[in-house]
């Protein structure tokens, strides 16, 4: 009965999407299409990565209900609320261009909707509920495309929105996917074995991008998972810095991708007061609690050397930091 629910909200997706893709086309999505095409997202990308949008104008709860299925099911998927007080059905996507996000299978798990306007009380992006087949800790967008590359170049570029997936998709850089967020999950690790080679993390430059590059850096180390780090150094993501025409810089800073060591020091000791006991010391726990997390020891023994040479502190002390932090005296 479970299993029969579950192919219930699959089917649904996919009337959903069939749906979303036929009203682009409609006169009802000039503005969404203007949107696109401001994005320099052309009619072949709206193909390939299955764009749609759902009007106003037109229900999404109407059409799906027209063709027999349930309102129960209906808000099970995601699609639509439900209204107590007006005893009504609502669109959840209504007036959004909408992403099918799929999983390493290529099944539709749900959507993501964006809205067109610049300047809106509407949240920006909307993605589907957690249902029985959607979970937001479990996205890999682009997943089942990139493998393909991934696996011949025996790498993977993880980044943060499909935006950057989509921007360099068209620019010819194919082995990338996007966690819609900055969380990297043991469902990534997972399905990041296949690849047998290395993952590049290449979140967005602002400060959550950079904690999650070191986050998922952990992650991915303690489970003997190679990993790299994309150094981005501007405030922009990739697909903006594909707009400014700075394809040959990201080029650049991907294959220039520092290991997870180096990347943390690279963004934290620039910030440092080395005159300032205090700042001294918030470094040095990062670092090392980074280290500590990774539980790996060549990482360990590298960490050693490198904060010598940077900070100009003894092994010793250094050795001695470790073991305050492992006992909790720091
Ligand atoms: P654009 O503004 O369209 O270029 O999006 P972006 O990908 O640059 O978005 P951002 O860097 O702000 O966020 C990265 C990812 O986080 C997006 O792809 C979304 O999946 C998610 N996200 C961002 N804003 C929201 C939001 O308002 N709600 C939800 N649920 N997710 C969001
Ligand atoms: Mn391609
Ligand atoms: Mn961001
Ligand atoms: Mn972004
Ligand atoms: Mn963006």
């Amino acid at each position: 009965l479970k299993q029969n629910h579950e192919a219930i909200i699959f089917k649904l997706n996919e009337e959903a999407i069939a749906f979303f893709k036929l009203n682009l086309r409609s006169n009802e999505a000039k503005t969404a299409v203007k949107y696109l095409h401001s994005r320099d997202i052309t009619n072949d990308d709206i193909q390939f990565f299955e764009i749609g949008y759902l009007p106003k104008t037109n229900s999404l709860v109407d059409h799906l209900i027209s063709k027999g299925y349930n309102i129960s099911d209906i808000v099970d998927a995601g699609l639509g609320t439900y209204n107590e007080e007006r005893q009504k059905m609502y669109d959840i996507f209504a007036d959004r261009i909408l992403f099918p996000i799929r999983n390493e299978n290529k099944e539709l798990i749900g959507f993501s909707g964006r809205i067109m306007e610049s300047d809106s009380d509407r949240p920006k992006y909307l993605n589907t509920k957690e249902t029985k087949i959607f979970s937001k800790r479990k996205i890999a967008y682009n997943f089942s495309e990139a493998i393909k590359t991934a696996r011949i170049k025996k790498e993977l570029i993880v980044l943060e929105g499909y935006m950057d997936v989509i921007s360099l998709h068209k620019n010819g850089i194919d082995n990338t996917i996007a966690l819609m967020g900055t969380a990297l999950s043991q469902y990534h690790v997972n399905l990041f074995k296949s690849i047998k080679g290395t993952v590049k993390m290449f979140l967005d430059g602002d400060e959550p991008g950079i904690k999650g590059n070191i986050e998922a850096s952990q992650t991915l180390i303690s489970n003997n998972q190679k990993v790299m780090v994309v150094n981005n150094p501007t405030n922009n993501d990739p697909d903006e810095l594909i707009k400014q025409g700075r394809k040959a810089e990201i080029e650049k800073m991907i294959n220039e991708a520092l290991n997870p060591l180096q990347y943390i020091i690279s963004k934290r000791w620039p910030k440092v007061n080395s005159n300032d006991f205090n700042s001294v010391e918030e470094f040095m726990k990062e670092i090392c609690s980074f280290v500590l997390k990774c539980n790996n020891n060549i990482l360990y023994e590298t960490s050693i050397d490198e904060l010598e040479k940077i900070t100009g502190l003894s092994k010793e002390a250094i050795i001695n930091f470790y073991k305050k932090i492992l006992k909790h005296q720091i």
